[in-house]
């Protein structure tokens, strides 16, 4: 199987994308065709304010209840050069999806999708930031994440990732 990249981003990278990037990681780990072998997989955030940060405690606490670490991921904040590098690059939700439209490199443009567009059990495209709610908000998110990423794994087991991508991709928005 070819081996590919993925990056999630949300707004500040201490919540939703270092959740998504711990989550997927495990359940990687759990599928029966070494997956975690082919898939790289990392996070980033539109803005810098938490630059260099470990995730945000509430959401540590809540994925480390459901078996997921995530205490050694830094925040960071998304480069040009992750528009080469990644394969994929999934935003958390359409406000993060708008602003990688932006900075995209058109010929990069199809490589952006909605991480919630591999949730076909779902009709929500947007994982909620939890940031300024409660606890429940956390576990909103996780619930979400796991979808997604059980979508995203049978996508990559199944090799229809290009596919997926030809038909959700979007150009940068004219000026
Ligand atoms: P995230 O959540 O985008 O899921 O990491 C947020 C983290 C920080 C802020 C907003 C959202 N903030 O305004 O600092």
């Amino acid at each position: 199987m070819k081996k590919f990249s993925v990056l999630f981003v949300c707004l500040g990278n201490i919540c939703r994308s270092p959740s998504a990037e711990a989550v997927l990681r495990h359940l990687l780990t759990q599928s029966d065709r070494k997956l975690e072998t082919i898939v790289k997989i990392d996070s980033a955030g539109i803005d810098a304010f938490h630059e260099g940060q470990s995730p945000d405690s509430r959401a540590q606490h809540a994925a480390k209840n459901r078996g997921y670490d995530l205490s050694g991921i830094r925040a960071r904040k998304i480069t040009q050069q992750d528009f080469d590098r990644y394969d994929l690059i999934l935003a958390m939700d359409r406000q993060v999806m708008s602003h990688l439209q932006d900075i995209c490199p058109v010929d990069k443009a199809c490589r952006l999708t909605l991480f919630m567009s591999f949730c076909v059990h779902s009709e929500d495209l947007d994982i909620p930031d939890p940031y300024y709610g409660g606890r429940e908000g956390f576990e909103r998110v996780l619930d979400l994440i796991e979808a997604a990423s059980e979508g995203l794994i049978r996508a990559v087991e199944q090799q229809t990732i290009t596919p997926h991508l030809k038909k959700t991709g979007r150009t940068r928005r004219p000026a």
